[in-house]
């Protein structure tokens, strides 16, 4: 198939994009692109592939951007129950931290998730998984958390690895036992933190090997925070997840600094994110290091808070920055990757070039897979967006709706007419 005539066809650069690199669209204008089967073959001008490939299927992309599916990479898409009733407690005052302290936050949504059938929780995951498709994310992480037992979150994992077999929205899974003490371990937290390093994770790893048809083993994540998980016990979770050969992401600095991003940096974790409340030192070792810095902007909007990560400072040091949603139901009910890039813009003061790139190519390296996903070049998986603007800026300058005409993942085109 030969897509055409796209006033803006962004390849963006075939591998992530570090420090003042950020930013690099490698724009074609009237730019045009061949695939062959799940397979980009090549991108050029439309003059010149017109010409050449003349027997292709063709679909015309005149007065439209043409650029990579969005990668999203952090998100906790699975989960059941609601809590619009504690929103609107925050809005009254209380924080996250306290409602959650109370028993509230994540707990309440561990207790309607352990609660829900396989066949509920999947079916309403299947939604979101379909409405964030639609706005334009073709591959997303996910994680589990919403179990903190292993029944329950191997029970996300299977909704996870289903959804993934079924497509279109491609899964990267990950392990968040570590998401908060559930409320049987309250006053032992330490037991909670040796049964997910002595059971959880040596028993999980046996269930992937045996349910995962192959697929490589997922991340392994830790809420580092005050009220959540001590600096001393993340590294023993993460120390424990690495020597069973799981690759490491983790939360750090939401809330409070406890050290989590130079843990991460010293592991060797793919990704740490957050980083709201990240100090300059961290900055620099966390850019010095391999590990993707994951900025989350619709949490600090979705809790009304003034501060975000220090994009710049991050950018400015050399670091490998990425945008994810955070899409969950207690602090960022959104997984609209648009509307993350518009506050990106605003807030972090990106500039739109920078913010596509850290939710194309970025993102895809925040997840491990730079060399398949996230730009537009000959041998990467042919997952593409036909926007219904001509000027890739739109995507920060108007926010709040849908600007994705046409979703195009593994070489198929869904229209938005067939995804709402
Ligand atoms: O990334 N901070 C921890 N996890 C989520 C919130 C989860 C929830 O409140 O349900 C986050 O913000
Ligand atoms: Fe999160």
């Amino acid at each position: 198939m030969l897509i055409h005539s796209a006033s803006q066809l962004l390849t963006l650069t075939k591998d992530s994009q570090r420090g003042d690199r950020l930013g690099e669209l490698g724009i074609i204008p009237n730019g045009a692109v061949l695939i062959n089967g799940e397979t980009i073959l090549e991108t050029g001008t439309s003059a010149d592939l017109l010409v050449r490939f003349r027997n292709e299927e063709r679909l015309d992309a005149s007065g439209c951007v043409l650029m990579p599916g969005f990668v999203d990479p952090h998100t906790h898409l699975v989960w059941a129950g609601d809590r619009a009733a504690e929103f609107e407690m925050r809005l009254q005052g209380k924080s996250y931290m306290e409602i959650m302290a109370a028993g509230g936050g994540i707990q309440s949504t561990v207790n309607a998730t352990r609660a829900a059938s396989f066949d509920d929780l999947l079916s309403q995951t299947r939604q979101k998984a379909r409405r964030v498709f639609a706005l334009g994310t073709t591959s997303a992480e996910a994680k589990s958390g919403y179990g903190l037992e292993l029944k329950t979150e191997i029970k996300q994992l299977d909704v996870l690895l289903k959804l993934d077999t079924e497509g279109p929205l491609e899964l990267f899974p990950t392990f968040l036992g570590a998401h908060a003490v559930p409320k049987e371990y309250q006053a032992h937290t330490n037991d909670y933190v040796t049964l997910i390093c002595e059971k959880m994770l040596p028993e999980l790893k046996w269930w992937w090997g045996a349910n995962a048809q192959g697929r490589p083993l997922p991340f392994v994540d830790v809420f580092c925070e005050k009220g959540a998980f001590s600096l001393p016990q993340s590294r023993y979770i993460l120390e424990t997840a690495k020597a069973l050969g799981f690759p490491l992401k983790i939360h750090a600095d939401e809330f409070e600094n406890l050290g989590g991003a130079a843990l991460a940096a010293e592991l060797g974790a793919i990704s740490a994110d957050h980083l709201v409340k990240t100090i300059m030192e961290d900055v620099r070792v966390l850019a010095a290091s391999q590990t993707a810095a994951v900025s989350l902007p619709c949490t600090p909007f979705g809790l009304v808070e003034k501060e975000y990560t220090p994009a710049k400072e991050l950018i400015q040091a050399g670091g490998l920055l990425a945008l994810a949603s955070d899409l969950n139901p207690g602090t960022a009910w959104c997984g609209n990757m648009q509307f993350v890039i518009a506050l990106a813009c605003r807030y972090m003061r990106l500039t739109p070039a920078q913010a596509v790139a850290a939710a194309t190519i970025n993102a895809a390296a925040a997840v491990g897979q730079a060399e398949r996903l996230g730009s537009i070049h000959p041998g990467k998986q042919a997952d593409l967006l036909v926007l219904s603007v001509s000027d890739y800026r739109h995507l920060a300058y108007q926010f709040g709706g849908n600007l994705v005409s046409k979703v195009i993942k593994k070489g198929k085109v869904y229209s938005q007419s067939e995804l709402c």
